[in-house]
């Protein structure tokens, strides 16, 4: 790959990448048996909760008898009943019987993982979900940054994330070697491989070098362009965050989880204060660049690494 100043820049066409996707809706011990947390997508509203045999249980917003917003409903041992006909629906979905027929309510798969819960949008069969190797999982320990509200559109977010161009303009990492980028078309996995060095004199930059010895080896992956995997190995210190997008036309939901090491309680805590305050400076500093930015698509069709991350964006387009 030959390196030239970055040619990401302004101007018009804009992606709509909402296919099939696993959101990350909040922590674990935010879905309980006592009250329903609402969610929303810019297509979508859902309901949650979880049901007396403590699964988490994810509904279409609007209730299928009138379309009363069941976020006002409330909660009994036997599923969600809406606030305006009190008709009942199980987890299952269907309804209790009421005097107004049986009706069923649109459910959406879910999942708990890295202490979290994720909701499934999207026609079956569902996209691969992200999985982490640095850190075995019995080790693993996390903290969920609170939803960021990004004013970047989802498309700049993911040209951003497999940009080698500006690592050195926005982060002061120098590349050492060739990155390698990997787009799996069948599985919606575009993969990012780059190794590092640190040329900045700010506090982060600073840690950064003497924890890596100035050698960072990242590997970025997104799945379907809305979870994405990042893992940095720095030797003896390897850190994976996994990051959710919500995008709306102008701005975009941001949400993540910080996935460490666990090894003594005392350390934890400051090894997850540190590695949080390290990735968000790392984060913080795309924010500025990407505000307001439209992809332009004829520019990245021009080059040929961009190429491949056009063509990502294109297969997973709205149809
Ligand atoms: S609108 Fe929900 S029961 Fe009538
Ligand atoms: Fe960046």
């Amino acid at each position: 790959m030959q390196y030239s100043p970055p040619i990401i820049s302004c101007l018009t066409e804009r992606l709509v990448v909402l296919k099939e996707v696993w959101y990350l809706v909040g922590e674990s011990n935010e879905i309980t048996k006592s009250e329903i947390v609402s969610f929303l997508t810019d297509k979508q509203e859902i309901v949650l909760f979880r049901n007396s045999e403590n699964e988490v249980i994810a509904f279409d917003a609007h209730c299928s008898h009138l379309g009363a917003n069941l976020k006002s409903g409330r909660l009994s041992t036997e599923g969600i009943i809406c606030p305006l006909h009190q008709i009942c629906f199980q987890s299952n979905g269907k309804s209790k019987p009421s005097p107004f027929g049986q009706y069923e309510q649109k459910k959406f798969k879910t999942k708990e993982r890295f202490g979290s819960v994720f909701v499934y949008i999207g026609e079956e069969p569902e996209p691969v979900f992200p999985d982490f190797s640095l850190i075995p999982e019995n080790k693993q320990m996390f903290e969920t940054f609170r939803t960021q509200k990004v004013m970047a559109t989802q498309d700049a977010i993911l040209v951003n994330a497999f940009d080698p161009y500006h690592l050195e303009f926005v982060h002061k990492r120098k590349l050492m070697g060739s990155p390698t980028l990997h787009w799996d078309k069948k599985n919606r996995i575009l993969e990012f491989l780059y190794t590092s060095q640190v040329i900045g004199y700010k506090l982060s930059d600073c840690i950064m070098k003497w924890i890596s010895k100035n050698q960072i080896q990242v590997r970025i992956r997104s799945f379907n362009g809305h979870l994405f995997a990042i893992e940095s190995d720095l030797g003896k210190v390897k850190s994976q965050l996994l990051l959710s997008l919500n995008p709306f036309p102008t701005y975009t939901l941001v949400s993540g989880i910080l996935v460490q090491k666990k090894t003594f309680p005392v350390f934890n805590f400051l090894r997850m204060k540190l590695a949080g305050f390290l990735f968000r400076r790392f984060l913080l500093a795309d924010l500025k660049p990407l505000e307001g930015m439209k992809l332009q698509m004829d520019h990245l069709k021009q080059d040929s690494y961009f190429r491949v991350i056009a063509d990502c964006l294109e297969s997973m387009k709205k149809e």
